[in-house]
C-alpha cells in the first residue's frame, strides 16, 4: 500500500460503501494510519492509498504518540452545513502545495466506527474541515477543485507539475495503465461493497 498522487485515477473515481468491517479491513485501516503519520498528515481518505470504499482515517493532532484521537469513518454522510470560513489546505495527493479554500464552518456528519457503531456528529472548526475534505476525496473531488478562479491560476503550473511527473512514472511503468487500474478497483468492490 501507498500514497498515489495527483492525476492517479483513482483520485477521481467515486468510492463505494462497505457492506462489512472485517480483520483485512482492519489491517488495511492501520496501515493507512502509518502511512498518514510518514507523510505528516492529519487525514487520508481509502482512494488516496488506491482502494475504492467509502471510509477515511483522520487524527486531528497528526502524532503517531496520540492515538486516542484516531478516529476511523466508513460510509460518512455529511448534512446541514452551516456557516462559511476560509482557511489553507493542502493534500497528501499533491504534497507541498497548500491553497485556501472557503468551506461550510460547521456540518453533521453521520458514519459507522471501525467497530461497527454510528456516529453523528455535529463537527466545527479543524475537524469539520477535514471530515469535509476526506468526503470530497471519496466522491473523486480533491482542494483544488474548490479554489478561487484566481487561486487556480496561481498552483496551475504545480498541477501541470504533477501531471508531467506521473506520465513519466507511467512512462517507467511504475504506474499501471488505467483499464488495469480500474479492472483492479472493481474486483475489490465485487469482494467488499
Ligand atoms: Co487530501
Amino acid at each position: 500500500m501507498r500514497i498515489v498522487n495527483y492525476p492517479h485515477p483513482t483520485l477521481r473515481r467515486t468510492s463505494k460503501s462497505l457492506r462489512r468491517v472485517d480483520d483485512d479491513l482492519r489491517s488495511m485501516v492501520r496501515r493507512m494510519f502509518e502511512l498518514m503519520y510518514d507523510a505528516k498528515g492529519i487525514g487520508l481518505a481509502a482512494n488516496q492509498v488506491d482502494l475504492p470504499y467509502r471510509m477515511f482515517v483522520i487524527n486531528p493532532s497528526g502524532d503517531a504518540a496520540r492515538p486516542e484521537e484516531e478516529q476511523v469513518f466508513i460510509n460518512p454522510v455529511l448534512s446541514k452545513p452551516k456557516g462559511s470560513e476560509e482557511a489553507e489546505e493542502g493534500c497528501l495527493s499533491l504534497p507541498g502545495l497548500y491553497a485556501p479554500v472557503r468551506r461550510p464552518e460547521t456540518i453533521t456528519l453521520q458514519a459507522y466506527s471501525l467497530s461497527g457503531e454510528p456516529v453523528d456528529a455535529t463537527l466545527s472548526g479543524l475537524l469539520a474541515r477535514v471530515v469535509q475534505h476526506e468526503t470530497d476525496h471519496l466522491n473523486g473531488v480533491l482542494f483544488v477543485d474548490r479554489v478561487s478562479p484566481t487561486t487556480q491560476l496561481d498552483i496551475s503550473p504545480t498541477l501541470e507539475e504533477f501531471e508531467t511527473q506521473f506520465a513519466s512514472q507511467r512512462q517507467r511503468g511504475e504506474i499501471p495503465s488505467d483499464a488495469e487500474i480500474l479492472a483492479r478497483l472493481a474486483a475489490l468492490e465485487a469482494e467488499r461493497t
